[in-house]
């Protein structure tokens, strides 16, 4: 039985020829397509690989009559049409955990970023400037961290807190009380979460439940002065409040990796001087790749290999 697998994301070549190198598996590797290019390309496969780029619509999973398996290489699952799938019999597969190291030590980097103003002074030193007078920060030590969903990613953001002698309080009601604890944070409500912490993580899915989870309301909310850090979905804030909370000073900052649209374009909160960000690269360091390439093919593999033998 001869399998074919289509990589439309780009994924570490170790994991592509560990698919290449299965007896009786062909691979198309072809990225950076549109819906429409992919359209001809998916008719003819059995299993399909992507990251974030590829959106697995409706329409795509369609026009796949052969497909049952679809692997995402990471651990949100919002760019794939889960229900679909489901009503297709297409298995649907993530990878919750692999990139969660780099995601947690991401979002340090980028607070301690935004508490230490350190694109400022990489930008105004490359313009010949010398501002360490003007150049001051706030340490995290001692500041109250509040973590928005305690899954793998969260609970390695309360290990990291710990690490910089934060007080870590939680809020994520899927985690029991005793586990968040476990974890080394106080569970507490969201709204005790949101009027207690200096800084607000965010580490959940995307999903109808959390959309604009931070609307105007949950921002007006949060302590004066505090700061977001989002590293997680940018569906989950509603950022026309958010741009509105840090224009009036009520936020003093936000250190953002996602956006609800990507690219981005012309984000108004691009504009902010409090603002410092990164385009969604919370996963994307070599061992996180490696990880969710590597598990992901050996997952499909495993799928295929029973297949041949059923
Ligand atoms: C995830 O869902 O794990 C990340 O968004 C993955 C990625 O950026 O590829």
């Amino acid at each position: 039985m001869a399998f074919t697998v289509l990589v439309s994301d780009q994924i570490p070549k170790r994991s592509v020829d560990m698919l290449r190198a299965a007896p009786d598996v062909e691979v198309i590797e072809k990225v950076g397509l549109t819906e429409e290019q992919l359209l001809p390309l998916v008719a003819g496969i059995d299993a399909w690989v992507v990251r974030s780029a590829t959106k697995v619509t409706r329409r795509l999973l369609e026009a796949a009559p052969r497909l049952r398996w679809v692997g995402r290489a990471g651990a949100g699952l919002d760019t794939i049409d889960v229900a679909a799938a489901k009503e297709r019999g297409v298995e649907v597969m993530n990878v919750p955990g692999a990139n969660s190291i780099a995601v947690a030590e991401l979002a340090f980097g980028l607070l301690l970023s935004l508490f230490r103003r350190l694109p400022e002074a990489d930008a105004s030193l490359r313009r010949g400037e010398w501002l360490k007078s003007k150049l001051m920060g706030r340490e995290l030590r001692g500041k109250t961290i509040g973590i928005v969903g305690m899954g793998k990613i969260g609970r390695a953001v309360a290990q990291r807190a710990a690490a910089f002698e934060m007080r870590c309080l939680a809020h994520d009601p899927l985690v029991p009380a005793d586990a968040v604890r476990g974890a080394g944070a106080e569970p507490v409500g969201l709204d005790e979460l949101l009027s207690q912490s200096d800084v607000v993580t965010l580490h959940l899915p995307a999903t109808a439940d959390t959309k604009n989870l931070l609307d105007a309301k949950r921002i007006a909310a949060m302590k004066p002065g505090a700061v977001l850090v989002n590293a997680a979905r940018g569906g989950l804030v509603d950022e026309s409040a958010l741009l509105e909370a840090l224009r009036s000073g009520h936020l003093a900052g936000a250190a953002l990796d996602v956006f609800a649209a990507e690219p981005t374009g012309a984000n108004p909160l691009l504009t902010l001087p409090n603002v410092v960000a990164s385009p969604h690269i919370g996963a994307s360091t070599r061992e996180a790749q490696e990880a969710c390439g590597d598990e992901i093919a050996r997952m499909i593999l495993e799928r295929m290999a029973a297949a041949a033998t059923a």
